[in-house]
């Protein structure tokens, strides 16, 4: 009788864990460099409406996160050429990535930005509510010296192609998880990417694409984020 009860409880805590592990099916499953998987998105946030395509190849090493950013479609390269590392680029044209360790929604998460001049931004982000809610917390934490920290990129242009490619590392120990690859294998991230195109009969306005939709123009609501699995 004994056993059966602990049967019964044993087959309901697997059926449970099941149902956990499921419903954390990653959207993307990462392989180890120099394989590769990509995010590609083509539509507008909120819209859907056509986006030029855009992708991120993502694969990972012993110490680093590699991302290459791929727009095409583009046709200005627009940007203000007086912006240094940290400045508002996200005023302008760039792509972003927003990067987090671990399967839940994060409060406090990389925002990487890349435009298509080489200079780049990056912070930290304190998002208590997750979703950057009206009147409540929302700051961020600047990486002061990206390249000597080795967060560095590397940015070629075609005009002709309409192309725009950054090469991307991001130390991994940012999140405590630089490791060997071997024990990176199954470990979960969130992450999500998006892109921002203006020009300067648009400016101030922009057109956004995002590889995982919040719904709404806010790149900051961390439920929209996309599972990621290292494999
Ligand atoms: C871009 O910036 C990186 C540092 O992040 C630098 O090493 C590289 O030379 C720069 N230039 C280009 C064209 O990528
Ligand atoms: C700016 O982009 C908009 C939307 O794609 C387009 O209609 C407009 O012609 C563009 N302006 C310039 C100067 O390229």
């Amino acid at each position: 009788m004994m056993l059966w009860s602990a049967t019964v409880a044993l087959l309901g805590l697997f059926t449970t864990l099941q149902v956990e592990a499921t419903s954390h099916r990653p959207d993307l499953r990462v392989p180890a460099c120099p394989r590769k998987a990509t995010a590609s998105f083509d539509k507008t946030l909120p819209d859907n409406k056509p986006f030029p395509k855009t992708s991120v190849d993502l694969c990972y090493t012993n110490s680093a996160l590699k991302l290459v950013f791929t727009a095409t479609g583009e046709s200005k390269y627009y940007v203000d050429e007086k912006q240094g590392t940290n400045d508002e680029i996200w005023r302008y044209e760039v792509m972003e990535a927003f990067i987090s360790r671990g399967s839940e929604d994060p409060a406090t998460y990389l925002e990487f930005e890349i435009n298509p001049k080489n200079v780049t931004y990056q912070a930290f982000v304190y998002n208590p509510t997750r979703v950057r809610a009206e009147n409540a917390p929302f700051d961020h934490f600047f990486v002061s010296d990206p390249i000597g920290d080795g967060l560095v990129a590397k940015t070629t242009t075609d005009a002709a192609k309409k192309l725009w490619v950054s090469d991307v590392t991001i130390p991994l120990a940012l999140f405590n998880a630089e490791s060997d690859v071997f024990r990176l294998r199954g470990s979960q991230w969130r992450m999500n990417f998006f892109r921002t195109i203006t020009n300067e009969t648009l400016y101030p306005d922009q057109i956004l694409g995002a590889w995982k939709s919040p719904g709404k123009a806010s790149f900051h609501i961390t439920p929209a984020f996309g599972h990621i699995t290292f494999i």
